[in-house]
């Protein structure tokens, strides 16, 4: 492979009618003809692209090159929209696939079958930073001073960590009030970003920093931008050198904005085109009941890809509906508190190419899968347990097999929502009936309370159930 050589990227409107074709270098979140969205296309140049996939891998043996220690730009030939020199890299990306037989175990796997893809161990915690050295990559080659996002927690971490660490831009980061979990909130702040806190929820303030981007020569970071889908694509090339190149039965992922899927199902689709694959695997998007919108349209409502033709009225309609009854999202896993996702299209096609299927869970479910992936060392934030609880569900209903291979998207750090952990752990009943209980999550089943005792020896050793030594 060789480094440097820019192939030609461009973006391209999703839109099979239009399919107008824009220079890397515009700032576009749709298409300025039909207000589509907009994908980043290549033409992809052979020569420099790798024979087999696993070339990528000896890049581990050179980390000391900060592009090839990044779990990012170690693929960057399939996401050639800009030269080596112009690429921004904070060390995201170092992300492994870790088995989890316990796990497997407890979902009717056969040991070996289920293996978690831990984002949470990103420079800010959560799989955004996957996207966000993409999108500051973009804001950096338009020479973009300020940047900004709407966000439930992440995404803001994410812009301000890059903002923060190569003072490339200042970033100006929106989000709902009351509506984001404090680890991530504390994370903005300290990072330095300007953090506008609004009356509403994430589905207003996505509206408002995409209404004032437009006005504004402010850079929009959320994933409208089809640059940050590119960085993402690399979580599935991690999850397939994670497997030997081996790719996996089923992928498993919690859908909120819907961007993370999308970018997923982009991945297959480029690596079967360009025969680095022979299969693609299966995906399963998880919503959470509160905010199932994804589950709605698939499930409910039917509705498909359909070649790039979804109905039009179908989502006219329902989205005029929610507005009539203002209609909210609602869900202890705040992360995934969307209604109106903005990828919705995209994830359409993710879920057409493969042979994708869409559950909604519960917050109840969602919590004690939490609760119960963490006892397995991997501390993940609560829409990350929707990935387990859509595994129980699935592997009930017998669509996914006991011997199949899935992987679970851990989207999110534990250390993110310590409220949430907290009132499910700590015994303290009026921490549960704030948080937990308004949500209907009355029973903590996997609750592991500290035991209160007095600083005794003997008053210890009886809490522990210990024999006397003496
Ligand atoms: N998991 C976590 C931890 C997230 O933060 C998000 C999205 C998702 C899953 C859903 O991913 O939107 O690509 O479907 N968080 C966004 C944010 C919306 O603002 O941080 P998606």
């Amino acid at each position: 492979m060789s480094s440097g050589v820019v192939q030609t990227a461009f973006q391209q409107c999703l839109n099979p009618e239009c399919r107008a074709t824009f220079d890397v270098g515009q700032v576009l979140t749709a298409c300025s003809r039909c207000n589509s969205l907009l994908d980043i296309c290549y033409d992809w140049n052979r020569s420099i692209l790798p024979r087999q996939l696993s070339d990528f891998q000896q890049r581990w043996s050179s980390r000391l090159n900060p592009l090839d220690y990044s779990g990012v730009w170690r693929f960057r030939e399939l996401l050639r929209f800009a030269a080596d020199e112009q690429l921004v890299t904070i060390g995201e990306g170092q992300t492994v696939l870790q088995q989890n037989d316990r796990l497997a175990a407890a979902c009717g796997l056969q040991s070996g079958r289920l293996f978690l893809q831990y984002e949470g161990q990103n420079p800010s915690g959560s799989f955004k930073d996957n996207g966000m050295t993409a999108a500051s990559t973009h804001a950096r080659l338009v020479g973009a001073k300020m940047t900004a996002c709407a966000s439930t927690g992440n995404t803001s971490a994410s812009l301000a960590i890059y903002a923060g660490v190569t003072g490339l831009f200042r970033c100006i980061v929106f989000v709902g009030s009351g509506k984001i979990a404090f680890g991530k909130l504390s994370q903005a702040l300290d990072y330095g970003a300007v953090t506008i806190q609004i009356r509403g929820d994430f589905d207003d303030a996505l509206a408002r920093v995409r209404q004032i981007c437009e006005r504004y020569p402010i850079y929009l970071c959320n994933s409208v931008n089809p640059f940050r889908m590119e960085g993402q694509k690399t979580i599935m090339f991690r999850v397939l050198e994670g497997l030997g190149w081996q790719v996996p039965d089923w992928i498993v992922v919690p859908g909120g904005n819907l961007g993370n899927c999308s970018a997923f199902g982009k991945a297959f689709l480029e690596l079967r085109q360009l025969g680095l694959i022979d299969r693609v695997p299966r995906l399963a998007v998880i919503n959470a009941a509160g905010a199932s919108t994804l589950d709605e349209f698939w499930n409910g409502l039917g509705l498909r890809w359909n070649d790039g033709r979804p109905s039009t009225a179908i989502m006219r309609d329902r989205f005029d509906q929610m507005d009539r009854h203002d209609e909210r999202a609602a869900t202890l896993a705040s992360a995934i508190e969307i209604n109106r996702p903005v990828n919705l299209v995209k994830a359409l096609r993710a879920l057409e190419v493969c042979d994708g299927v869409v559950r909604s869970v519960s917050d109840q479910e969602i919590v004690d899968c939490r609760a119960r992936i963490a006892a397995t060392g991997f501390g993940c934030e609560p829409a990350s347990g929707a990935t387990v609880a859509g595994v129980l569900r699935l592997r009930e209903e017998g669509v996914i097999a006991a011997g199949d291979r899935v992987v679970c998207i851990l989207t999110g750090h534990q250390l993110k929502d310590p409220d949430l952990t907290m009132a499910y752990h700590s015994g303290d009943h009026n921490l549960a009936a704030k948080k937990l209980h308004p949500a209907g999550v009355t029973a903590m089943p996997f609750a592991n309370p500290p035991i209160v005792v007095d600083n005794d020896e003997a008053a210890i050793v009886k809490a522990l159930g210990l024999q006397s030594s003496g």
